[in-house]
């Protein structure tokens, strides 16, 4: 059996149409396949490769781990050097309510864990999610999951979970002092980036103060640079109780993580005892690799380039079959009529060597969030790419 064969057969399939290229060799914006074909990477791994693939910087820091030390031990009990590193650097960029980080294996198992803090920290029950939204695919995240075609083959799923419209005011009366948590993304990602209004941020903050509701902010896809400042919440002017990061958290090794106050995180350790266990999360190989891709962002100044980048695609990105985009940073929804438009336009930007996908919620749009470090030149290339796609299609 060839490579494509083996992977139809044995690797557990879930969908009947996966992408299906045999990737061989990453680096920066590039991705190579086994025929030799190169690809702009428009997706960076779905909001994974910030900094890009393979940055030296990450390279060495994982080699150097290596050299050190694997797996040790279970999650908190021995002082593991990248953890307590990473973690302060985390801490230094953030609000001083946000200092105590549990590291997690994916930005799932941070949803899960976030909403475990916040039942033991309210005593509460009700959680409170929105419609479109995305936090994960195991049990507890699928139940808050914001679309009942995912949720419902799964049932029966986490009692008391109720489920709001983004950005309506109406729907903060809903939040009440039986709610335990309200967890939303700062901006929607699977939704095919749906940007709230300061105003209902804030409210929802408000609302959620008054009635001692923990706010959950979910920026597993928003973090890290993308929106043009470190974190998304930032632009609204609010903190979030508990923070959920995920994605390019671990510069392109497996890492998630929640952080909150360590007030709040100190109901973890009693009553139960342990209470959230992980064996692999914070891998010192990925929390090395993590903070040395932080580090790049930060030291080669990435963020302050979002702007300018954003504006080109928005100058270039002019075309009849576009029927609208939504952009927040570099970060790009690009609506069409339908999906069968977009399918057939992503199909011809693959064929031309510029990957690319739509959004889990909103399959007509076309998804554009490449690393941060793509160059002027290669925004240039992609856009004469996605004309020439809507002009065949
Ligand atoms: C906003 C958001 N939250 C949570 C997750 C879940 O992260 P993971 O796939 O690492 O479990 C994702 C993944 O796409 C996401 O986009």
């Amino acid at each position: 059996m060839n490579q494509r064969e083996l992977f139809l057969n044995h690797i557990a399939q879930t969908s009947a149409a996966p992408m299906g290229l045999e990737i061989i060799k990453a680096e920066g914006c590039l991705l190579y396949d086994a025929n030799g074909k190169e690809f702009l990477d428009l997706i960076g791994g779905i909001s994974v490769a910030n900094i890009g693939h393979r940055h030296p910087k990450v390279i060495e820091a994982i080699q150097k781990q290596l050299e050190a030390y694997l797996h040790i031990m279970v999650y908190g009990e021995f002082i593991e050097s990248p953890q307590v590193q990473y973690a302060k650097l985390l801490a230094d960029h953030l609000p001083a309510s946000l200092n105590s980080v549990y590291f997690t294996n994916s930005g799932t198992e941070a949803t899960e864990g976030a909403m475990k803090l916040a039942k033991r920290v309210t005593n509460r029950t009700q959680i409170i999610a929105f419609n479109n939204s995305y936090h994960g695919s195991t049990q507890g995240a699928l139940s808050i999951i914001g679309d009942e075609y995912w949720r419902n083959a799964f049932r029966p799923l986490l009692p008391g979970v109720l489920h709001l419209q983004y950005n309506s005011f109406e729907s903060l009366n809903e939040i009440t002092e039986q709610t335990a948590c309200v967890v939303a993304e700062t901006v929607q990602a699977e939704a095919g980036i749906i940007i709230p209004s300061k105003e209902w941020m804030q409210a929802l903050r408000k609302k959620c103060n008054e009635t001692g509701t923990l706010l959950i902010l979910d920026e597993i896809q928003t973090g890290f640079g993308r929106m043009g400042k470190l974190l998304g919440f930032e632009h609204f002017d609010i903190v979030p109780d508990i923070l959920l990061l995920g994605k390019a958290l671990g510069g392109g090794m497996p890492l998630g993580g929640f952080i909150a106050d360590k007030k709040l995180m100190n109901h973890l350790t009693e009553n139960p005892v342990l209470g959230h266990i992980t064996t692999f999360g914070g891998h010192p190989v990925c929390c090395a690799a993590g903070m040395a891709a932080m580090k790049v962002l930060l030291e080669e100044k990435l963020i302050d380039t979002i702007k300018e980048k954003e504006r080109l695609f928005l100058s270039l990105l002019v075309h009849p079959k576009i029927r609208s985009v939504r952009s927040f940073g570099l970060w790009l929804a690009i609506e069409f009529d339908s999906f069968e438009t977009n399918k057939k336009i992503i199909d011809s930007c693959i064929k031309q060597g510029l990957l690319t996908d739509w959004f889990l919620f909103a399959p007509h749009c076309l998804r554009i969030s490449p690393p941060l470090i793509i160059s002027e030149a290669q925004i240039q290339e992609t856009c004469s790419i996605l004309l020439k796609a809507m002009n065949l299609v």
